[in-house]
């Protein structure tokens, strides 16, 4: 089955052709970081302008690298929760004309779901039940997938995202948007024991997170350095930084593979493209056994292969929409 896949959620117009859920006949991604980089994060409106520009273009685009016109496709998935709903919008609008000039049917596809399925590309034996840490720019849950359509949320974060909370500690030492990447680049060099940073948790919800005080931390550390006058060693407070996050993720993260007892760990969203949670998870599930999956870093991102990859899936569960779908801006990777 041939699924055309089409993404918006956030600042990437994407577009895919994938066959079976599991092959990648064809995949463009469109990115508008460059322009928001100038604002420091994303633009809402600005966003929406740029797919609604692009999407035409990356769609057709697909459609050649993969040799095929609309006519050799079986069906169209689209991310229709959760995100910016302006974007969403302009993905969801563009996919329903699509499907309905053509008479294809149309599936709506959540984007943290997706992001999960982008491992099925990668890895053909993947196969649910699996423990799964998402953390995105947006999100980071715990979530235990009994299903390819049936998940349930064990841990979240309380406030901010991982993701989040890298972008903003890499703004404050003055790193492009979405500085998640350079601050992860930066740390390499840098010393994790420069500067005591919090470890929060959460009483009484072992796999639930928060990012808020250890991104208020290192704010206040930069900031009274610099009031004095004085740099602090960026290589140092992103090694630093880097330390605090990835050990909260990685302690929560095994402590429920440990509870629910699951042999068989994957991570998925833009924050598992990060070295260090990469290879401490890594050194984890070796030593305790466990199968331990990740996406390569292209498909960390957003992208339009890992919808193609999930809708399969949605469309196999009976999951198809009519005329009516609207977009969402928030919605639970359980519904
Ligand atoms: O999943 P994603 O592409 O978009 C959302 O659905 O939110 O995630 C983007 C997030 C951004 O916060 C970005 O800074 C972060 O993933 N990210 C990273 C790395 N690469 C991307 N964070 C830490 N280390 C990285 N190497
Ligand atoms: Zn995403």
């Amino acid at each position: 089955m041939r699924i055309l896949s089409i993404e918006s959620s956030c600042d990437e117009t994407a577009c895919a052709v994938v066959a079976d859920g599991r092959y990648v006949l064809s995949s463009v991604v469109a990115s508008q970081v460059e322009e928001h980089k100038l604002y420091g994060g994303v633009v809402p409106e600005i966003a929406s302008r740029r797919h609604a520009e692009a999407i035409v273009g990356v769609t057709k685009q697909a459609l050649d690298d993969a040799g095929m016109t609309i006519k050799d496709i079986d069906a169209i998935a689209v991310t229709y929760a959760p995100g910016l709903i302006g974007a969403l919008l302009v993905g969801v609008n563009f996919a329903k004309g699509l499907s309905a000039a053509n008479n294809i049917p149309l599936i709506p596809t959540h984007h943290l779901r997706s992001h999960i399925a982008a491992n099925y590309i990668a890895h053909p034996e993947l196969k649910p039940p699996f423990l799964c840490l998402v953390v995105s720019g947006g999100h980071s849950h715990i979530v235990k997938v009994d299903d390819y359509t049936k998940m349930k949320i064990i841990g979240k974060t309380r406030d901010d995202a991982a993701g989040e909370a890298f972008d903003k500690a890499a703004r404050t030492m003055g790193m492009s948007y979405p500085g998640g990447i350079h601050l992860d680049k930066a740390a390499e060099g840098g010393n994790e024991n420069a500067f005591k940073l919090p470890h929060p948790v959460v009483a009484n919800a072992p796999y639930d997170f928060s990012f808020s005080g250890l991104k208020t931390a290192i704010i206040n550390l930069i900031h009274n350095a610099s009031q004095k006058g004085d740099t602090l060693p960026v290589a140092d407070l992103s090694a630093s930084f880097r330390k605090a996050v990835v050990d909260c993720l990685v302690t929560n993260f095994m402590k429920a593979a440990k509870d629910t007892d699951s042999k068989t760990l994957v991570i998925a969203g833009g924050v598992s493209a990060n070295s260090l949670l990469r290879s401490r998870l890594q050194a984890e599930c070796d030593k305790n056994g466990y199968a331990l999956y990740m996406p390569p870093k292209d498909l960390c991102g957003d992208n339009g292969a890992m919808v193609g990859a999930q809708g399969y899936y949605e469309y196999m569960s009976g999951n198809v929409a009519g005329a009516e779908l609207n977009a969402c801006a928030t919605m639970s990777i359980e519904k």
